[in-house]
């Protein structure tokens, strides 16, 4: 494993320096990144130091170091996590057989199609977050919205180094891509839905770093145990850093629930009285951005990710550690299905339902999150109780797509669903209103009212940091 290099213009812990080729093209690739990033990254804010973490080296005292940064000038660097073992791989039909260093030459086009798919999602939320900054409520929330955006931002290079290192000039196309495709764009926009949404205000941030970067996570994760080694490797790595996005998230809405509560209690139930966000206006947040992210999974029923499990591309959650049988040649998974306007429970091979699994691993997740919200609004003794809607409702994706359901996820008509959607979903009155309330506030230590303050700082620093100097 080579060392860590932070003195060349891409730090790097893969040797670049000793693949000239490589490094050039890299280089050459920078100014064009710095381009996307004036254009596309916060808007505002490039020329404030910002204390900000920074991956110099993958061990546990490096990849998280804090100091005051400009983000134009923040080290976007390459780092695999390192492994001096020879590893074999873990799952699918090459089950036991030794990693692949090297691309494999009939498995070239799904291991391109995955690369650019999961690397078009990171510089598409960082477009999507682009005015946050403007609105933010706290210097704190502020700095951890820049801290994403760097981090999302090193993840495009991340995966934009194997695009480069093992695509040859299919992989130069497929980076340039990246920069010109636009979150949003009717002409051209970013491949996964999710990453086209509008993410106008907080509520809508807390949402998205909660559910879809926790899609993310689940992604990356079953990346990370790939027999193709370079790439699980790099996802390892990003892993590390995908953890403070979910955190920012979590912690966020968490806060958003607890200043709700107390509102809806000090307004006697109306806290638009007072600036608040309303606890069912937080519900339809939920429903609206868990159900996007759950489209990211893929189809219930895919021969795609079939494919992709048995030739060892990508696995389940914690294919290792979690799971005893890792070829799964035979299995069956119950999917329930729509046939003939009624939901019936069918058998489909394991493998082809290999995408259902992983989001029943991602759904858990997201229930053990709202059932500590849950414990946040029961303090408050309103009596009133958030949920996840069904895997069903509000699809657009897979085989629940075309076929209204209501949140509990019954089959209902067209017609229901279309009177009641504004009541299950966010909403253009709500994202106005959202709008409306949020306005920056920027003295240390200090919140918005419509959220309550966190219970630490960053690194261990005071909540009246200056985290952001204006
Ligand atoms: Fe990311
Ligand atoms: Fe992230």
């Amino acid at each position: 494993m080579s060392s860590v290099d932070r003195t060349g213009k891409i730090p790097n812990n893969v040797d670049l320096a000793g693949d000239k080729r490589l490094q050039r093209a890299l280089e050459h690739w920078l100014p064009l990144y710095m381009e996307w990033w004036n254009d596309m990254g916060p808007a505002g804010f490039q020329t404030n130091d910002i204390y900000l973490r920074t991956a110099v080296s993958v061990e546990a005292g490096g990849w998280a170091n804090f100091d005051y940064v400009k983000m134009p000038e923040y080290r976007w660097g390459i780092f695999l996590t390192p492994n001096d073992s020879v590893n074999s791989i873990g799952f699918g039909d090459h089950y036991g057989k030794p990693t692949w260093q090297e691309i494999p030459g009939e498995y070239r086009g799904n291991l391109r199609r995955i690369i650019v798919t999961q690397a078009d999602t990171e510089p598409a939320s960082v477009e999507q977050q682009r005015f946050l900054g403007t609105i933010a409520p706290s210097l704190y929330d502020m700095r951890n919205l820049f801290q994403i955006n760097v981090e999302e931002g090193r993840h495009l290079w991340a995966m934009v180094y194997l695009l480069f290192r093992f695509f040859g000039k299919d992989g130069r196309d497929e980076a340039e891509e990246l920069l010109s495709r636009r979150s949003g764009d009717e002409d051209k926009p970013r491949i996964l839905n999710a990453f086209n949404e509008a993410c106008d205000h907080w509520l809508s941030f807390f949402c998205f770093t909660h559910f879809t970067d926790r899609d993310g996570k689940f992604q990356l994760a079953s990346l990370a145990e790939s027999g193709f080694e370079p790439l699980a490797r790099t996802c390892d790595f990003m892993l590390t850093e995908e953890a403070h996005h979910l955190f920012v998230g979590e912690t966020g809405l968490d806060r958003i629930v607890k200043r709700s509560a107390e509102l809806t209690r000090e307004t006697d139930g109306d806290p638009t009285r007072a600036g608040g966000i309303p606890i069912d206006m937080i519900q339809r947040a939920i429903n609206y951005w868990f159900t996007f992210s759950l489209d990211l999974f893929g189809g219930e029923i895919s021969s795609n990710a079939a494919n992709f499990f048995g030739e060892g591309l990508k696995g389940r959650f914690k294919e290792k550690s979690r799971y005893e049988d890792h070829v799964m040649k035979d299995g069956i998974k119950v999917v329930p299905q729509v046939i003939s306007g009624r939901l019936i429970e069918d058998e489909v091979p394991y493998r082809n339902a290999i995408n259902e699994v992983l989001r029943d691993e991602y759904i858990d997740d997201c229930q053990r999150a709202l059932r500590k919200w849950n414990r946040t609004l029961e303090k408050s003794g309103l009596g009133i109780e958030l949920s996840l809607p069904s895997r069903r409702f509000h699809r657009h994706q897979g085989i629940y797509a075309d076929h209204p359901f209501d949140p509990e996820g019954n089959l209902i008509t067209k017609e229901a669903l279309e009177a009641n959607s504004s009541r299950w979903l966010l909403n253009t009155e709500d994202n106005d209103y959202l709008v409306s309330i949020m306005n920056q506030v920027i003295e240390p230590g200090k919140m918005a009212n419509w959220i309550a303050a966190p219970s630490r700082g960053i690194n261990g620093q005071a909540l009246e940091f200056e985290y952001v100097r204006l």
